[in-house]
């Protein structure tokens, strides 16, 4: 196991690239499983949670070419405990294999323990469209004599469910409709790249898609097809905040700020100096931010995935902050380890109290999921002293060369076996 070793007080200067977005990159690569052709990607991003996925597709019959991929010759429906339980995201290949082959027998998913997560808008809307699903030994059994298009109303707009829902309705028969749909521009994406198979979909970025199911008759192969995905908002807000936190002059380029205008807002209402481009987001010395109140919510609204990195932020702020988890209920897995640096955060359920302290010292600390890794890589940047983080392949699940990253914009930041 690799850990970080930071020296902290370093300001930064320079520019970084975002990369491709994994929450996008993850569907759509779930999503070749639905056309039997070459899929070439111009910027998968080179992230452990991309390498786990490939793991599953070529466990079913996929065939990687560096960034191609090809499933014509899927022979296996089951997605083996294994592979499954390291990443939740594995769940999206129940849609897809349904949708083509009538048949999936996916294991009930692991991932990041930020709460129960549970898959049951996922299972109980596919049921909807006639699929037949039991749960025996760990593993989701599903199988159909042909998906039917529905009008399905979802009780919480969850990203995977409208995600799983969408890729099956692409073979179903007649039009599919998902109400109180998620519309996380990762969806958009998804839609888009679904779009270049003629797929017919309406209603992206609402709350209602409406997908025609396809004929098989309909499909032609789209030759020298590839595809680029979005830049990663979740990555571009993690390096706008080191940025500030670090009291540096940064330039995050390759990004989308549309995507982030809530982080965006937040982050000006603390008393931010950010300069706003088409596809770059540039902070300048800020210094010492003020607290404020922040609850996360679907899209548009804060992004739970910016919450540690945010909290981070505020807990070297002036006065308190409060920050409401609305979305997974067990996100607060850095607070102590942030507390263990000097900050001074309670809990109380759903809510953070956060109360600004004006420095923080290093200490060890230990990653517990991905974006509460992020969180510690902040703190570490501006604490006095050398802060080692353990167990930094959470990091590598959805950073790609965070290390490389930061050294590039003058950080003291180094990678080191650990025991
Ligand atoms: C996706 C993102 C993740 C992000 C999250 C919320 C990917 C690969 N991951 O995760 O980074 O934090 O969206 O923006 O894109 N829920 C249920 N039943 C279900 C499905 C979800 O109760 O069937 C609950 C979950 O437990 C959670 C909440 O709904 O509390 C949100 O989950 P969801 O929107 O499904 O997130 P993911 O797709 O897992």
């Amino acid at each position: 196991m690799d850990a970080f070793i930071i020296q902290g007080e370093k300001e930064l200067k320079g520019e970084v690239q975002t990369s491709a977005a994994k929450n996008a990159a993850l569907p759509i690569l779930a999503a070749t499983l639905l056309f039997p052709q070459k899929i070439t990607f111009n910027n998968l991003p080179q992230i452990s949670d991309i390498s786990f996925f490939k793991k599953i597709l070529e466990s079913l019959g996929a065939k990687f070419d560096s960034n191609s991929v090809d499933t014509s010759d899927i022979n296996k429906f089951v997605a083996e405990y294994d592979l499954v339980r390291k990443m939740r995201a594995s769940i999206l290949v129940l849609g897809p294999l349904l949708s083509r082959f009538k048949e999936a027998k996916v294991s009930l998913p692991g991932g990041c323990a930020i709460g129960s997560r549970p898959v049951d808008i996922h299972l109980e809307s596919l049921r909807q469209m006639g699929a037949e699903i039991t749960l025996e030994d760990g593993y989701i059994n599903a199988k159909t004599n042909g998906l039917k298009g529905k009008h399905i109303y979802l009780s919480f707009p969850s990203v995977g469910a409208t995600e799983n829902l969408i890729m099956a309705a692409v073979w179903a028969d007649g039009e599919t409709i998902i109400d109180n749909a998620a519309f996380e521009p990762e969806i958009t994406d998804l839609i888009s790249f679904l779009k270049s198979f003629g797929v017919k979909i309406e209603g992206e970025g609402t709350r209602q898609i409406k997908i025609q199911g396809m004929k098989k008759e309909d499909f032609k192969t789209v030759e020298n097809f590839s595809y680029s995905i979005i830049p990663d908002r979740i990555e571009a807000a993690t390096y706008v905040i080191a940025g500030l936190i670090t009291n540096s002059e940064i330039t995050v380029n390759n990004c989308n700020p549309g995507h982030l205008d809530t982080v965006i807002n937040t982050l000006k209402v603390m008393g931010a100096k950010l300069e706003v481009g088409y596809s770059s987001i540039k902070t300048f010395k800020s210094g010492r931010l003020n607290g404020t109140n922040m609850a996360t919510s679907i899209y548009p609204g804060y992004p739970t995935d910016v919450q540690a990195q945010l909290m981070t932020l505020m807990g070297l702020s002036f006065g308190s902050s409060i920050v409401s988890e609305h979305i997974f209920e067990n996100r607060y897995m850095h607070v102590p380890e942030l507390n263990r640096m000097g900050m001074n955060i309670k809990l109380d359920g759903r809510n953070a109290i956060i109360t600004g302290v004006d420095k923080i010292k290093a200490a060890p600390v230990m990653c517990t999921d991905l974006r509460a890794s992020a969180a510690l890589v902040l703190a570490a940047l501006v604490a006095k002293g050398e802060t080692k983080i353990s167990r930094v392949y959470y990091i590598d699940r959805g950073y790609e060369k965070l290390a490389q990253k930061f050294a590039g914009l003058g950080a003291s930041i180094e990678r080191v076996k650990d025991v």
